[in-house]
């Protein structure tokens, strides 16, 4: 990959302020400027900043509850090989991805030991997961929940699938009683069947009082359709469920390791770890005051970003569509930068 000179400069510059050479005599002003510890203020605005100390809680939180295999983290909510790293330190080999593009970044990166396109992919997207299994450099499971599907990915050299299953979310999935049919027809065409898929995204903001019932009921059709199935894995669950969902053999959930300021009530243990750090470009003596962080740089679907009065740090209500917007996410701890993960999974 070619080296991109915003984070090689951030990178250096944070090395030398965790050790600072010793300066000769006669130095310049600006050796002096990369010695002192570089922070926030240095950053050129709009720029997305991760707070270290909340995202380490989150990573910690999370592989307390599910260690190691037990998650499934997927990467479509931060789009960085470099968070992703600190995952697998923390214990999670396997990832999910929802675009080719993420696959192929991941086993670019060697972070490709079980990768799982969580979505149906067609045409020239399966051969593109094809190359990456040919390369060697990864194993690639794809969800499949059609003939066609399952067609596009023994034609794209894909060998391993999850047969998709739909539990409620109106969107991907077979129906639970075809699953057991379209596993037949993925090893007739000698496709390795893995097991089930069934995300319940539909419950993820479901009112606590009827949460639990509702994902246990949606987890005893996806386990019927795996009797039907067969394999080990029951592949289910995202941040809003992962405390409940005792069923799926692995959890793919995402969101977690940034949080969204929308999501935080459905799944309190996490806090948010994603602002965008913004510049005040006016003021109004009519009370109110410009940043300069709009609409480009902040997913608005969720709902409004929020804003600590007289604070330039804004934090977006949705996550995953805020950081494909930018290129790098910039490691902050209080104020002083200490790394920066580019965030080089996004595009198709
Ligand atoms: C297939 C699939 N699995 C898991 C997730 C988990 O996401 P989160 O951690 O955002 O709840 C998502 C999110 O949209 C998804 O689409």
């Amino acid at each position: 990959m070619t080296p991109d000179p915003h984070t090689e400069w951030v990178r250096s510059s944070v090395s030398h302020a965790l050790a600072p050479p010793s300066l000769p005599a006669g130095a310049s002003a600006a050796d002096e400027r990369r010695c002192r510890a570089m922070d926030v203020d240095d950053l050129p605005t709009p720029s997305l900043l991760v707070d270290l100390g909340s995202f380490e809680h989150n990573v910690r939180t999370m592989s307390g509850a599910l260690p190691g295999s037990r998650l499934r983290p997927h990467v479509k909510a931060f789009k960085s090989t470099g968070l992703a790293r600190r995952l697998a330190d923390a214990g999670h080999q396997g990832f999910c991805c929802a675009t080719a593009r993420e696959v192929e970044g991941m086993a670019a990166a060697d972070l490709g030991a079980d990768l799982l396109l969580a979505n149906e992919v067609l045409g020239p997207a399966a051969s593109r997961l094809g190359a990456v299994v040919a390369s060697g450099r990864a194993r690639v499971t794809v969800a499949v929940d059609s003939r066609e599907t399952l067609a596009a990915a023994a034609e794209g050299g894909v060998r391993e699938v999850l047969i998709d299953v739909n539990v409620g979310l109106p969107r991907c999935g077979c129906e639970p009683e075809e699953a057991g049919r379209l596993a037949d027809e993925a090893r007739a065409k000698g496709l390795e069947v893995r097991g089930v898929m069934g995300y319940e995204g539909h419950l993820m903001r479901e009112p606590t009082a009827t949460k639990a019932a509702k994902v246990e009921a949606a987890m005893a059709v996806l386990l019927a359709a795996h009797a039907d199935v067969g394999g080990d894995v029951v592949s289910a669950g995202g941040t809003g469920t992962y405390a409940l969902n005792r069923w799926a053999t692995e959890i793919q959930a995402g969101s977690y390791c940034l949080m969204d300021t929308e999501y935080v009530e459905h799944a309190p243990a996490f806090r948010p770890a994603l602002f965008l750090w913004c510049t005040v470009i006016s003021t109004s003596p009519r009370g109110y005051a410009v940043l300069d962080g709009g609409l480009k740089c902040l997913a608005m679907d969720h709902g409004d970003p929020s804003v600590a009065h007289g604070d330039c740090r804004v934090t977006p209500a949705h996550v995953d569509p805020t950081v494909a917007m930018h290129e790098r996410l910039h490691v902050v701890d209080g104020d002083q930068l200490v790394d920066v993960w580019p965030i080089d999974l996004r595009g198709w």
